[in-house]
């Protein structure tokens, strides 16, 4: 007899060809000796090319200030690439073909000279394709995107109008300002040398297989779209704990705080992913619409509401897996008085027909006793008779919960009957695994999503009315705490689930945080 699973394979959907359609192109990546480029995008490239995704030719420019020429940026790139590769051993004849493309750009990105140089570089290559297709990744300080993108339009390798048969494209990574106002600024500046069309703001959220998954399992499957809505939901939590504290990023940390790190972008993504609408189609914009949608229901909060919805925290020193943590406030650059906050957590209300009445809460922090993301739909409780009637609050509500990382799934949880002779009910649970369903594959997000750019699909990435209408929600939050020092009950313990207010937040109406298990 055939195996289940292989009859399932014939049922497999194809939306796609499987392969990406890509032209040949070069990619220039801007803050090419930093961290990004060395832990994650030359990483991400050589497994697109070892998949054999990358177009046929490629080439690969790194561009910074650094002395080094191209065979020392290549040396530089194999040394990281054994260390951050998701796959070991790394492939000495791939990564000797697929570095053979990679180049070095020696240059200030605030000198013009600099860009005549690399536009010479471009037009040296043989193949029109590398010569008129090009997709910029600025992995810089964003104060940098303005000065970067009027320096390639002046070296004319950035049009609004690209000639026609050809593209230009601009890849960003977060923070895409640090409110409104700037967030406005930049968008501003972005689209002054370049079209909204040819700019790809990076989430990495939206590049992990499960984040994706989350519309498939939503607008493929009608038992659960039927039950997705205030008639069946009692609320929603969706949590992003880090086991991780600030380490050496305090810098950037005491400016972004966990608001503006996590909140305005990762856990904005995935409630709009879980909340919206069905789009009109599959097409980016058709899923963008929707999701702004979305984040513009999210009912604003006035300062005066703020205290009562929005709880902040920031750890103290504690333990994890009996290693001692430091205090927030010891951390390297970080100010000894600091009110930044480590953790946060609000309840939010989503004002449309679907939604209306339903709390939302989010929550994130650093320093937490595990590292895992997931979203839990917690369905209302049965009526009060029958079994509830006799179990009261102990008999659990049925819930579905979408662990995005790690032990990536999907859990079914629903009351079963203990088998025996007594009348006895006890919370069972139906797992889907990723692992144990397809095996283990776990592709960076990165790779996704530098080959949507490279292929042009725009799916994956934010527009600017989303960020814009993020960063509305988050500024509101920001007047209320009007910056107030924290208070007393606002620190935790690392290794701890975040201030006790964390908790009140949910009790008030007399329900209580779900925290994600660890894995078996
Ligand atoms: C980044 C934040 O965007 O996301 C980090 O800047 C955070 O502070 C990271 O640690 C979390 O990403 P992941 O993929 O590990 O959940």
């Amino acid at each position: 007899m055939e195996n289940p699973q292989q009859l399932d394979e014939l049922l497999v959907c194809r939306l796609d060809d499987g392969r990406k359609s890509v032209e040949p192109c070069t990619v220039v990546i801007f803050g090419a000796s930093g961290d990004l480029t060395a832990r994650k995008l030359i990483p991400a490239l050589y497994h697109l090319y070892r998949e054999k995704h990358l177009p046929d030719p490629f080439r690969i420019i790194g561009f910074a200030r650094r002395e080094k020429n191209s065979e020392s940026f290549r040396a530089e790139m194999g040394e990281a690439l054994q260390k951050f590769s998701r796959t070991k051993p790394v492939d000495a004849d791939v990564w000797s073909a697929f570095s053979s493309n990679l180049q070095y750009c020696q240059g200030d990105m605030s000198d013009p000279a600099a860009y005549r140089k690399l536009a010479g570089q471009i037009e040296g290559f043989e193949h029109p394709g590398l010569r008129k297709n090009r997709l910029f990744y600025l992995a810089t300080s964003p104060s940098q995107f303005a000065e970067v993108t009027q320096h390639l339009n002046a070296a004319g390798l950035l049009e609004k109008v690209p000639a026609s048969g050809s593209w230009q494209r601009i890849v960003v990574e977060k923070p895409f300002g640090h409110d409104l106002a700037s967030a406005h600024v930049l968008n501003a500046d972005l689209t002054r040398h370049a079209h909204e069309k040819q700019i790809f703001r990076i989430d990495h959220y939206l590049g992990k297989e499960t984040v994706q998954n989350i519309l498939m399992f939503r607008f493929s499957n009608s038992i659960f779209e039927e039950l997705w809505t205030r008639r069946s939901v009692d609320h929603v939590q969706i949590t992003v704990s880090e086991k991780l504290g600030v380490g050496g990023r305090g810098g950037y940390y005491e400016e972004a705080g966990a608001m503006r790190d996590m909140l305005q972008n990762h856990l904005l993504q995935v409630l709009a992913l879980v909340a919206m609408e069905p789009p009109v189609s599959l097409e980016a914009e058709s899923i963008r619409d929707e999701k702004v949608k979305l984040l513009k229901s999210i009912r604003p909060l006035a300062p005066i509401q703020v205290a009562a919805n929005v709880v902040r925290g920031q750890y103290t020193a504690g333990e994890i897996d009996g290693q001692p943590r430091p205090a927030y406030r010891g951390e390297a650059k970080v100010k000894a008085d600091s009110n930044v906050e480590t953790f946060i957590a609000l309840r939010m209300l989503i004002d449309n027909w679907r939604w209306s009445g339903v709390p939302f809460y989010l929550r994130t922090g650093k320093n937490l006793p595990l590292s895992a993301s997931e979203v839990r739909v917690q369905f209302r409780p049965t009526p009060h008779v029958l079994f509830a009637a006799q179990c009261g609050p102990k008999l659990d509500a049925n819930a579905i919960t979408l662990r995005l990382q790690p032990n990536e799934g999907i859990t079914l949880r629903f009351n079963g009957k203990i088998p025996g002779t007594s009348m006895r009910l006890r919370p069972v649970r139906m797992h889907f695994s990723y692992d144990s369903e397809f095996g283990a594959y776990t592709p960076e997000a990165y790779e996704r999503l530098l080959l949507e750019a490279i292929a042009g699909d725009a799916t994956l990435f934010i527009r600017r009315d989303e960020v814009e209408t993020a960063w509305g929600f988050i500024d509101s939050i920001r007047a209320g705490w009007d910056n107030q020092p924290l208070m007393e009950n606002e620190f935790y313990a690392a290794g701890t689930w975040g201030p006790a207010a964390a908790d009140e937040l949910l009790a008030a109406s007399g329900r209580a945080w779900r925290n994600p298990q660890p894995v078996k």
